[in-house]
């Protein structure tokens, strides 16, 4: 326990320091850095691209269309976002302006490269038995090679330094998803997906 307690105060050191991070030039366009938020010793950890408008603006991760989707999957598989370690691959908001709106852009293999030194210390310092990447972008950061969702998803796979991880889909993709019934159907392989997260994570 005291150990555990150690690791929260450094993770909040951590946290503190990713604040000021200029290793991309990504913090010039972003409000603030959106660092990942749950415990220490959280059994499943879950990491999706990079924050959104609202994330940016709001400091906190998945708070905006696609982190409503995400807590309604949560919900109906059973988790409690509180017990999880949520974060992102990428801790500043990629967009570019165009009028009021700020679009959002994938970042790059070097934006994401250079940020994965917060997450590899969110992982050394949380240690979860599991992590579910939500989406490719995270996917490909965690395995540290191509991965295609489609093949891989929803199945053990094994992470960069061996850590056991998941991949499934990220929720803002349901919400592109044009057709009614195939939103549905997208939504409910999600939840699946979640559920198979949480068992593997307590397994
Ligand atoms: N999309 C993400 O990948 N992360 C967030 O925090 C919000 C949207």
């Amino acid at each position: 326990m005291a150990a555990r307690g150690a690791s929260a105060t450094a993770l909040k050191q951590v946290a503190q320091e990713a604040r000021s991070c200029t290793l991309c030039p990504l913090y010039r366009n972003a409000t603030q850095t959106v660092f990942g938020e749950g415990p220490v010793g959280a059994a499943l950890m879950m990491v999706g691209e990079q924050p959104g408008d609202q994330e940016d603006l709001a400091g906190h991760p998945f708070v905006g269309p696609a982190g409503r989707v995400l807590d309604r999957a949560l919900s109906e598989a059973g988790i409690e976002r509180r017990e999880v370690y949520l974060t992102n691959a990428v801790k500043h908001f990629k967009n570019e302006p165009r009028g009021k709106k700020r679009l959002h852009k994938r970042p790059n293999r070097y934006e994401v490269e250079v940020c994965r030194v917060w997450l590899g210390k969110e992982i050394a310092l949380v240690q979860p038995r599991l992590i579910l990447a939500l989406g490719v972008t995270a996917a490909v950061t965690l395995a540290g090679r191509p991965v295609v969702l489609s093949r891989e998803r929803g199945r053990l796979v094994t992470l960069a330094e061996g850590r056991r991880g998941m991949v499934t889909i990220h929720p803002s993709s349901i919400l592109r998803v044009p057709d009614a019934a195939a939103r549905r159907a997208a939504f409910a392989s999600l939840i699946e997906d979640l559920k198979s997260a949480a068992k593997q994570a307590v397994a």
